[in-house]
């Protein structure tokens, strides 16, 4: 059994009022389009996919390494886009997964299901439909007798239509034999365009087996508008804090939280107020993160304290029992445990050795203008306050920095360096 997935993006996104495209807006950190491209690839059952797109996104598809496109010209619809795709060539598969750009499923399970059911019963067309208490918007399946009938837009939905509250997902699963049939599709007359759902009423006329399941999982919702996003997105967010809440890590006020989907945080995490944790982040147990504080592609061990204010950048690693403290940047850097920058410093490109401590004002220098260069602080040292670590530069174990010093050679071991100009009194 051989099954292809189609993802339909090619619309105009004209109810999306940005300059970036609508799939490639972020929802939790990461492109919309991503969600299903990342469905489709783990499902075993699916062979290949391709993504419809047209003329003016190929290039966003490009720059982001999807290659497996497939240009609609003109766009005309979610029907049109099908009636296109089949033009193409021959069809080597069995089944087709239709599925939508801008609609991203969460739970793997809604599609292993779907597959399955649709395989087992034989259909060929099966439709994923679910309940929602306010379905505005989406097309509704007519059902009698537990048979669906057909789909209708919202557009032209009769007022008794409208309170149907089974809503079409967009997902689609079609034999050779239905999808094939979407030649016979018409152009709707409101709209103007050539609608998929119009297959369902197709393949009944020709005595295919037609049929729909219901989502039981998390909800399958559309995005149209930035509004929809940004409430999918909250829906989400409040998800993942209720499964980590779970998992025995607590939020002082969850609803001031970001975390993308692709971070993972430990028990025993505590996080205060307004954090946001973005992009691959892993936080150890125990760890508290204070609050007003950004992570980014960084990893913190276990019982550190950081923040309020910190801002750890991407390829960081702290070590356990860190304490990073207000107004510190990290950037590129490996803090191995027991360090300390309490106050107002940035570290880049650095490694910083066991327990030392990093003073109030310290900043590596590790940008000449051309390249960034790399400081590498022992274990055990002292940066005093103010000090300027000028890279490349090397500070070996136990070595003690005087306030104020600009450092731009070497320091061997326990050692105290100073480069400051003698205090003068000068009389009034
Ligand atoms: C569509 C469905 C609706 C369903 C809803 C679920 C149709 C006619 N309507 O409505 O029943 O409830 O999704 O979210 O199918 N696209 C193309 N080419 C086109 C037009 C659209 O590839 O010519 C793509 C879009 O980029 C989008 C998807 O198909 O990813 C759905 O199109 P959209 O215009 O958003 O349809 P909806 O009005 O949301
Ligand atoms: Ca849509």
């Amino acid at each position: 059994m051989k099954i292809s997935a189609i993802i339909l993006s090619a619309g105009n996104s004209t109810r999306f009022k940005s300059s970036t495209p609508k799939v490639f807006q972020n929802l939790c950190g990461r492109p919309l389009i991503d969600f299903n491209v990342d469905l489709i690839r783990q499902n075993k059952k699916i062979n290949d996919f391709n993504i419809i797109t047209n003329k003016k996104l190929e290039k966003y598809f490009a720059k982001n390494g999807f290659q497996n496109t497939f240009i609609q010209n003109p766009v005309n619809g979610t029907g049109g886009a099908i009636q296109q795709y089949i033009n193409k060539g021959p069809l080597k598969s069995d089944y087709y997964l239709i599925c939508l750009g801008d609609t991203p499923v969460i739970n793997k399970k809604i599609i292993d299901d779907f597959i399955n059911q649709t395989i087992r019963k034989k259909l060929d067309i099966n439709v994923l439909g679910q309940q929602l208490s306010s379905p505005k918007g989406y097309g509704r399946l007519v059902v009698s007798k537990n048979n669906l009938i057909k789909i209708i837009e919202e557009k032209d939905c009769s007022v008794e239509e409208k309170n149907i509250s089974l809503i079409n997902t967009g997902f689609f699963l079609l034999s050779k034999k239905a999808i094939l049939l979407s030649k016979n599709i018409k152009k709707n007359i409101n709209k103007k365009e050539y609608y998929l759902t119009d297959l369902v009423e197709i393949g009944l006329d020709k005595k295919l087996k037609v049929s729909f399941t219901v989502n039981k999982y998390e909800k399958v919702l559309g995005v149209n508008t930035i509004e929809e996003l940004q409430s999918l997105e909250q829906e989400i967010q409040s998800n993942i804090k209720i499964q980590l809440t779970k998992k025995g890590v607590r939020f002082e006020n969850p609803a001031t939280t970001f975390i993308s989907m692709n971070s993972k945080i430990d028990k025993d995490v505590y996080i205060e107020s307004n954090v946001v944790i973005k992009n691959n982040v892993f936080i150890n147990k125990g760890t508290l993160i204070k609050a007003f504080t950004y992570l980014e592609d960084c990893e913190i061990g276990k019982e550190c304290s950081i923040g309020p204010f910190a801002r750890i950048r991407p390829g960081t690693l702290i070590d356990n029992n860190v304490k990073i403290g207000n107004f510190v940047e990290i950037k590129k850097s490996h803090l191995k445990s027991g360090v300390k920058a309490g106050h107002l410093s940035y570290i880049g490109d650095s490694n910083v050795g066991k327990n030392s401590n990093i003073g109030a004002g310290t900043i590596t220098c590790n940008y000449d203008g051309k390249k960034k260069n790399r400081c590498i602080i022992g274990d055990n040292c002292f940066i005093g306050s103010n000090s300027s670590i000028v890279a490349p530069v090397k500070i070996l174990n136990k070595a003690y920095i005087g306030a104020g010093s600009v450092i731009t050679k070497d320091v061997p071991a326990n050692t105290l360096s100073l480069t400051r100009i003698k205090q003068k009194f000068i009389k009034k």
